[in-house]
């Protein structure tokens, strides 16, 4: 087959394993900057061009979409849709998880456990709804950050208040979330390919922190997910029409609580943990579907 590798950086863990697990199989692969593909639509002859090369013989996409790529992304994956190439992720997947908010409405839609979660825009209101969590401390983050970059602990209400005015004032956009303080600084990612949990791991916050992320020092292990969790993680992978995805939950009072879905996960941390080789596991499922 001939594969195609939709990836700003040729050299990054990710992109690297899924090349080899490719070329293991005796695919053609090759990775292409996104960011510098040409779209021609036209009735009867829609192309994607990659300096001035038609890109539409490939037989599978598999999209590696960088955070700040999105709208891009999804119209390029638009565009490949329209040629009916076979890809990973879908352009209507890639939207539906994209950022924290438009992830955690579809999963409550859907009867899925999520914390509570509030976007606040008049700020006559701060006080008042930051108030209903009933506790402090709580949680502000950015609706669009990624590596535990722009989430941050407020201890009190005045606290809360002056961050959600500073958010306002550089026109971030954040979310207060309550505190759950019983996952201890621990998070669970459950990494699914077609519709099975492949690979899962715990990270643990370092001592002080309570920001789990590898790239915040928090420290991994491979763990086996209770059947709630895998049913969890399922559930909320097939919702948002994601194939491939790293769902990342807390265990909660309640029950597995998910903080988000996302839809372009690295390998580097879960391969090097689980030893699972996931790369594989995603050719295999291009094999079986083109
Ligand atoms: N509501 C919360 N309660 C407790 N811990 C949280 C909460 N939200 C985030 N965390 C911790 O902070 C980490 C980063 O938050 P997350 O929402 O995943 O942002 P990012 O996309 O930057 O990874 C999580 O992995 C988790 O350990
Ligand atoms: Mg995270």
């Amino acid at each position: 087959m001939n594969i195609t590798i939709l990836s700003r950086n040729a050299a990054l863990y990710s992109t690297q394993s899924l090349i080899k697990a490719a070329r293991a199989k005796h695919h053609y692969v090759r990775v292409i900057d996104y960011s510098n593909c040409d779209f021609i639509i036209q009735n009867g002859n829609t192309d994607v061009e990659y300096f001035g090369e038609s890109i539409t013989n490939s037989d599978a996409i598999i999209p590696r979409i960088g955070e700040s790529y999105t709208s891009l992304g999804v119209g390029l994956l638009k565009q490949l849709e329209v040629l009916d190439i076979f890809s990973v992720l879908s352009s209507q997947a890639l939207t539906n998880s994209r950022d924290k908010l438009s992830c955690l409405q579809t999963l409550v839609k859907n009867d899925l456990l999520v914390p509570k979660t509030l976007i606040l825009h008049n700020s006559l209101m701060y006080e008042e709804l930051i108030d209903t969590m009933g506790t402090y401390p709580v949680i502000i983050k950015l609706i669009s950050g990624t590596h535990g970059v722009g989430v941050l602990k407020a201890e009190s209400r005045s606290q809360a208040v002056s961050l959600l005015e500073t958010f306002n004032k550089t026109k971030q956009k954040v979310m207060v979330q309550e505190f759950i303080e019983e996952a201890k600084g621990a998070d669970y990612r459950l990494f699914v390919v077609d519709g099975e949990v492949v690979a899962s791991m715990k990270r643990q916050a370092k001592a002080g922190e309570f920001r789990s992320n590898l790239h915040r020092g928090g420290f991994a292990e491979a763990i086996k997910p209770t059947h709630e969790e895998v049913e969890t993680a399922l559930k909320a992978v097939s919702l948002l029409g994601l194939k491939v995805a790293g769902v990342d939950m807390l265990r909660s009072k309640k029950g597995p609580m998910i903080l988000e879905v996302n839809a372009s996960p690295g390998l580097e941390g879960i391969e090097g943990t689980t030893r699972v080789d996931i790369a594989g596991k995603i050719i295999n499922y291009i094999e079986r579907s083109v």
